[in-house]
């Protein structure tokens, strides 16, 4: 694929696709690739445009939201003349009852010329809505607040776009941006490397996959029933719902056909898991008993559809607008809970600044540059010199550092981030075991010279009390290591998955009440003690829908580790060679091409038997090593524990370092340009 153009975005969410529309109106040539439009949390969202009900408090980001729900209307209209498509914009006005009255409520401070809100006391609330639940006390009614249907909308977006002209793609993973001399000068993608002018990072929760940015994955699981056909002339529900703890929107097909959808979305869930994916019946359960409580009635209706999606959360929970790193690359993303709210008005600050370079006051609170203040750095640089290291631990692009390159180095202490597993953020990259050790005191030394954070627990080995597995939850500082209960012992998905469930219920013992970690083994031969893919996979996908967060423990098998990557689990872990052989490396290949194509962290697994190993390993790209037997049982544990734990950081730094290129010929040291002949 070697397509130019002026624009090039990254991510065909409604972020992207807005921009790529604005622009095109604008005379600009526009590429859009996505990876995937369907996974986007444009198609999840509640579609609300509640600046209001959300009760964002003064600040820029309520002008933005504001001004952005003020250019909805005509931005609509124009997309369905564009597109011949509806967007379901309806200017509904939302109700937001509460169960309790706070000191603030019944008073009119919410209340402003640009933000109209009325207070509703009991009787006022139910005369406006019945049917609302007898704990609902009062409420606020927002006039101005709207909504639109999301998925109609972003429809509407891919059809103008199209039609306009915009060379839009799907199913295109942007791998990795080229960098050189602080211009992006390409990016790989997983058909080819593409050019353009001008490139605009809008890959939603992804977006840190491509750039160390901050923006990280909040969940959130949805649901919608269907009003039953016959039983009313008009939709029960005639404005959106925003109670605290949940909302429901009402949705119609046009202002003339308003009871031919029937749907009502019912959200949300908000969950700090990663990437989990998945409904989990703890979250439907949740949405529906508090909205049987806002709306008795619907107790009653059909389930249409459940959901979920992944909000792209920043830590101040605003959004990454405007200049990034480089001079031609520009950022919109992390919008968080109101992306499809602020679609219009991103659109045009973001074509205002690449075409008519012209920068809207209101951007420069949202500059990515705000996370990086105060780390010693003038102009913040959160990319390496050569990128792809630095990206996602799964970004398969490895490019070597050219002569041309950047040499702008960030400070070491920046260069790497945290091991993120199922959202949960580790500074340590190598895991250990209990096993094996001779001895609880040597294992204990041995835990704490590796630094590390994660501990794997044979759970069948606890139950039984097999020696050195007595007394266990005394013997460590629970409360500073993260147990990773595995499932070694089990010959099959069915023994595994039963164990996988003791092991949550054992971590919940030890006062870790969220941890849901399981590391699978499904291991049928006793002699090579090779896990079986069949079985693993089976109980992989039983355990993500029991919600597990699962780490499966597998032979280097690059197409299994997507399959297990696909149906949920948060890591995969090959094996460098057969457990507690200590043969080392034997599968490198194949390792290197699981990294190369994992979106999950990947943690090589059993066999590495010295430090010199382990570098190896990381250096390779792995994102994290689990190392038990070579510790244990080298002469001296602590020693050797501490040795892995340095082993294991030179090789990251060293894989993030970007080694030089293996040349045929020798090249001198001291370069003969400039000496005197
Ligand atoms: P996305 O919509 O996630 O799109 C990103 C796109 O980038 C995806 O298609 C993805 O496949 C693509 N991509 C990612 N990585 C790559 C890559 N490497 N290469 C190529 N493509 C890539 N907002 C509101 O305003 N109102 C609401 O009521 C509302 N409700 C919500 C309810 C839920 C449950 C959720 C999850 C979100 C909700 N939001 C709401 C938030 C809103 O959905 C998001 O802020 C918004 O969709 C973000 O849009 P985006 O285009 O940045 O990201
Ligand atoms: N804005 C609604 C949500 O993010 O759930």
């Amino acid at each position: 694929m070697t397509t130019t153009s002026d624009v090039l975005i990254m991510g065909g969410g409604v972020i992207g696709l807005a921009i790529a529309v604005e622009l095109k109106l604008r005379g600009a040539s526009v590429t859009v690739l996505c990876r995937d439009f369907h996974a986007a949390a444009s198609h999840a969202a509640a579609g609300m445009l509640a600046p209001q009900a959300e009760a964002i408090p003064p600040s820029p980001m309520r002008d933005l939201c504001l001004r952005s729900r003020a250019l909805y209307p005509e931005w609509t209209r124009k997309l369905e003349e564009i597109s011949g498509l509806a967007t379901g914009y309806w200017p509904c006005g939302i109700l937001a009852p509460v169960y309790e009255i706070r000191g603030q409520d019944a008073s009119n401070i919410h209340s402003s010329r640009d933000c109209p809100a009325e207070w509703l006391d009991r009787d006022a609330i139910n005369w406006h809505q019945p049917g609302l639940g007898t704990e609902v006390v009062g409420g606020w009614w927002y006039p101005e607040d709207a909504q639109v249907d999301n998925r109609a909308l972003a429809r509407a977006l891919w059809t103008a776009a199209e039609s306009l002209g915009v060379d839009v793609r799907d199913g295109i993973k942007v791998e990795g941006i080229q960098q050189q001399q602080g211009q992006v000068v390409g990016i790989q993608t997983s058909v080819g490397i593409v050019h353009a002018e001008h490139y605009v990072l809008a890959a939603g929760a992804w977006s840190h996959e491509l750039l160390p940015l901050p923006v990280r994955p909040k969940k959130g699981q949805m649901l919608s029933v269907r009003v039953p056909e016959g039983s009313y002339s008009e939709l029960p529900l005639q404005r959106v719902l925003f109670a605290p703890d949940i909302y429901m929107v009402p949705r119609r097909d046009s202002p003339s056909e308003t009871l031919r959808d029937r749907r009502i979305v019912i959200g949300a869930t908000s969950e700090e898991v990663g990437f989990t994916p998945y409904n989990t019946p703890a979250g439907i359960q949740t949405l529906l008993e508090r909205a049987i409580k806002l709306y008795p009635q619907l107790q009653n209706y059909p389930i249409h559809e459940l959901w979920w999606g992944f909000r792209p959360a920043t830590p101040d929970e605003l959004p990454i607008l405007g200049s990034g790193p480089s001079k031609n690359l520009t950022l919109a993303t992390g919008h968080y809970r109101n992306g499809i709210l602020l679609a219009p008005l991103t659109a045009v600050l973001i074509a205002d600044l690449i075409w008519e370079q012209k920068s809207d006051p209101l951007v420069n609170h949202f500059n990515y540059s705000r996370f990086y203040q105060g780390r010693g750095q003038e102009t913040p640089s959160p990319l390496a010199p050569h990128l792809s290291p630095l990206t996602s631990p799964s970004s398969p692009l490895i490019i070597q550092p050219s002569p041309k390159m950047q040499t702008l180095n960030p400070p070491l202490e920046t260069l790497d981030r945290p091991l993120n597993i199922a959202g949960r953020t580790f500074q340590s990259r190598l895991m250990t075991g209990t096993g094996k050790y001779r001895n609880m005191e040597e294992m204990q030394q041995s835990i704490t010279q590796s630094g590390c954070e994660i501990v794997t627990v044979a759970v069948r080995r606890v139950q039984t009390k097999a020696p050195g597995h007595e007394g266990l939850a005394e013997a460590l500082d629970w409360t500073k290591l993260w147990m990773l209960p595995n499932t070694a012992g089990c010959q099959t998905a069915e023994e595994a998955i039963r164990v996988a469930r003791l092991g949550r219920e054992m971590a919940k013992l030890l006062g870790q009440e969220d941890n849901n970690f399981v590391k699978l083994e499904v291991i049928p031969d006793p002699k090579y003690l090779l896990p079986d893919p069949i079985g693993t996979l089976e109980a992989a996908e039983k355990l993500v829908q029991e919600g597990f967060a699962v780490l499966p423990y597998i032979n280097a098998d690059p197409m299994l580790a997507k399959r297990l990557e696909e149906v949920g689990c948060v890591t995969v872990m090959p094996l460098a060679s057969p457990i507690g052989s200590g043969q080392g490396l034997k599968t490198t290949a194949n390792i290197q091409i699981i990294i190369e194509n994992a979106g999950v962290p990947v943690v090589v697994d059993a066999g590495i038997g010295s430090p010199s190993e382990a570098a190896q390993a990381m250096e390779l790209g792995a994102d994290a090593l689990l190392i038990n037997t070579a510790i244990a049982q080298a002469t001296n544990p602590a020693a050797m524990a501490r040795a892995m734990k340095l082993a294991t950081e030179a090789g990251r730094l060293a894989y993030l370092a970007g080694r030089i290129p293996i040349k045929a010929y020798a090249s001198a040291s001291s370069p003969l340009s400039g000496t005197i002949t």
